[in-house]
């Protein structure tokens, strides 16, 4: 196995202070109900942003933890990278806005548009830039407030979202932790399975669009449920076999946080039973790109991540894309 060329040296999130329940979105005025959601995706609540609350400001939180437990300066980092589907601005990154907020001057900062896979793939990219000698401190980040895209009257997406971010610091690896091995995978002929129609080049803003509310996230939700199984699955495999590891060496599965039956449906491909599966979806919803990160964080809050164990990571997402990783803690 090869020495591993960057490991995670410190992991933080942030969420917003507002915690909107399913009996919550039932309120609203949306025809569904706790039992129907707590059954079909295993969520119970999640934290939405209120007024100041941007995505800059949650992804430098998120940051400025990750950094503090790193040991990491701003001065330090040499790379931001923002996994996010839902940045404050379209142009420019909302990377360089969390640089700003955070004080990293010396660092290079961009957005990557990966979906729920965004922050998995931002790791990947991290890790080769450090392998290849263009950084030794990455900022990696997963963030989103999918609350502002999503049509709080589409019962299919408004009752899976949730807003947060979580982050982690990349460094260089002197020793035998770090990443042992990565997959990812995209499909761009599923894009229209879960994607957002309108505000980009081919079909702009406009009276229309808004009227058809084509601004907002539309969802296939059984199709992408499948699809997500599937990959999962293949990613899961992937990066054991590119690590030569089997299910029986994990000491930890985190997976994406989409949907409790999807990460229960991950785990038995892999078998790995779910005693060592990491699940917080209950408490966030499905925060895309933050999602795994602040599984990350949450898992280390609650010591159940130690020096020495080997951790598993998956995801998939809109695009589609799909992903996985072995770090080695
Ligand atoms: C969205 C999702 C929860 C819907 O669950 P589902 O079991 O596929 O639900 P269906 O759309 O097949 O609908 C099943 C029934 O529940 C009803 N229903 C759908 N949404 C509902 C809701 N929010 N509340 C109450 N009832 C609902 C439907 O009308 C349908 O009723 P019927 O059988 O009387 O026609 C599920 O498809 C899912 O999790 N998909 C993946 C989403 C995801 O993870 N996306 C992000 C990927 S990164």
């Amino acid at each position: 196995m090869k020495r591993p060329a960057a490991f995670i040296a410190g992991t933080g999130h942030a969420v917003p202070r507002r915690v909107v329940t399913n009996a919550d979105i039932a309120a609203m005025g949306v025809d569904t109900n706790d039992e129907w959601i707590i059954e079909r995706t295993g969520i119970r609540q999640r934290h939405i942003a209120g007024d100041g609350e941007t995505l800059t400001s949650i992804a430098a939180d998120a940051a400025r933890q990750a950094m503090t437990r790193a040991g990491v300066h701003p001065g330090e980092v040499d790379i931001i990278i923002l996994g996010t589907a839902s940045p404050d601005h379209l142009l420019p990154a909302t990377a360089v806005e969390v640089q700003t907020a955070l004080g990293c001057s010396r660092a290079a900062a961009f957005d990557l548009s990966a979906a729920c896979s965004g922050w998995l793939y931002s790791t990947i990219v991290a890790e080769s830039l450090i392998a290849n000698g263009t950084a030794n401190t990455v900022l990696v980040i997963g963030a989103e407030r999918l609350s502002g895209i999503v049509d709080w009257t589409d019962r299919n997406t408004c009752i899976v979202f949730g807003d947060g971010a979580g982050a982690t610091v990349m460094r260089r690896s002197e020793g035998q932790r770090g990443v042992l091995s990565h997959f990812m995978r995209s499909d761009g002929a599923l894009a229209e399975l879960l994607w957002r129609p309108a505000g980009g080049g081919v079909l702009p803003f406009s009276p229309e669009t808004f009227a058809q509310r084509q601004h907002y996230v539309h969802m296939s939700g059984r199709e992408v449920f499948k699809h997500a199984v599937r990959s999962m699955a293949e990613a899961t495999d992937r990066a054991l076999d590119a690590a030569r590891l089997t299910a029986a060496d994990v000491d930890l599965l985190i997976p994406h946080q989409a949907n409790v039956r999807i990460i229960e449906a991950t785990a038995k491909h892999a078998g790995i039973p779910m005693e060592k599966v990491f699940v917080n979806v209950d408490r966030f919803g499905n925060t895309s790109a933050a999602s795994i990160p602040i599984a990350l964080n949450d898992a280390v809050e609650q010591g159940l991540v130690k020096e020495g164990m080997t951790v598993l990571f998956a995801a998939f997402g809109a695009g589609f894309t799909w992903g996985s990783l072995v770090v080695r803690f």
